[in-house]
């Protein structure tokens, strides 16, 4: 027989050691062990139900009663352990994880122009604003394009100055961007207005103001009335806007075949000891008009052919034209 008096006692030990268990846990697994032990199957408040067989018939209800209390504190007991300790992994989780936004991210440095594409640009931009389009044509040129129907027959000497490398009997990479004019005025009637940038080839030695690979900007401009004075004013309007103050300009006396008269543009910068050489240019010799099926005695128009890096050069202050070549990231970063 059990009194419930003894079974009060036992539930008040178990209580007792209830308590000092749930003091002693702190993670997943205490948590665990603690249920088997108190509130499991063969658990102690499972063993206290066993008695309630042992107590007296008439005291079995409130002992019933006494049991499911403790039944219910112990339960409530740990499913507040469980959430304190869930919150607790939960802030272990936030101080492994803080992120701290006082410190300095990681840097990735965004690209930008070449100084080349720039000035290319540049060029551009002024033209198209006095009514100029862009054209563009091949790198690997024909001998037609380059030479004979820009005036330069077989025997002409300055078919050699131009020869560079040739793909094959009658292909040859471009010394100059004056084919595209051509291949421009082939394709279309005048009035024509054109600007054509493009790499170019040639067999020169390199030095300060050289290179066998380099950029001209082409231009044609075809229409009844054009003199030489338009060219001058066309070129005087675009060295101002792409220099600006304190650049001079020289023209002096040329030849390129595919013109008449030509000349020779040179730029001076502020303070600059000495003239660079930019441009060739020249009225359209009546010979290329004639080639590409314009009439010469109603039309006339005056082209140029200018070097994109003496341009970069003059505007920049560079003094070696092989920079832009090198890819040495300390001159380019300065753009
Ligand atoms: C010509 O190439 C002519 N086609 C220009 C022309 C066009 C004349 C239309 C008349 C009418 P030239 O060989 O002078 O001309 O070259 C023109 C410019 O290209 C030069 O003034 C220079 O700025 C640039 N240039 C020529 N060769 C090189 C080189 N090796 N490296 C860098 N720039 C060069």
């Amino acid at each position: 027989m059990m009194t419930l008096d003894d079974l009060r006692a036992e539930v008040e030990e178990l209580e007792h050691d209830l308590r000092e268990r749930l003091a002693s846990v702190d993670d997943s697994a205490s948590l665990d062990a603690f249920r088997i032990d108190f509130l499991g199957r063969k658990g102690r408040v499972s063993q206290l139900f066993k008695q309630l067989g042992r107590v007296d018939a008439s005291q079995r209800s409130e002992a019933g009663q006494l049991l499911n209390a403790l039944k219910e504190t112990a339960s409530a007991a740990l499913a507040r352990k469980e959430e304190e300790t869930r919150l607790e992994r939960l802030e272990g989780r936030f101080d492994a994880e803080r992120v701290d936004m006082s410190l300095p991210g990681v840097y990735s440095s965004f690209g930008h122009r070449h100084p080349l594409t720039l000035v290319q640009r540049e060029i551009e931009s002024i033209f198209m604003r006095m009514g100029f389009s862009v054209a563009t044509g091949p790198e690997i040129e024909t001998e037609y394009y380059n030479f004979d129907a820009l005036n330069i027959p077989v025997e002409h000497p300055a078919r050699a100055d131009w020869d560079t490398f040739y793909v094959d009997e009658t292909t040859l990479l471009r010394p100059h961007t004056s084919p595209v004019q051509i291949r421009v005025m082939e394709q279309t009637e005048p009035p024509v207005r054109i600007i054509c940038p493009g790499r170019c080839y040639r067999r020169d030695t390199q030095d300060a103001t050289h290179s066998p690979v380099f950029h001209q900007i082409e231009l044609l401009w075809v229409e009844e009335g054009l003199s030489l004075a338009n060219l001058k004013y066309v070129l005087e309007v675009f060295t101002h806007e792409f220099f600006g103050e304190g650049y001079e300009m020289l023209f002096s006396g040329d030849y390129f075949p595919f013109t008449e008269p030509s000349v020779q543009v040179h730029i001076k910068g502020p303070g600059a000891a000495n003239w660079l050489e930019i441009m060739g240019a020249g009225m359209v010799d009546p010979a290329v008009l004639e080639a590409v099926g314009y009439d010469p005695e109603t039309y006339t128009g005056f082209a140029f052919g200018l070097g994109m890096e003496r341009m970069a050069m003059l505007k920049y202050g560079i003094d070696d034209i092989r920079v832009f070549l090198t890819n040495d990231l300390r001159f380019i970063r300065q753009f």
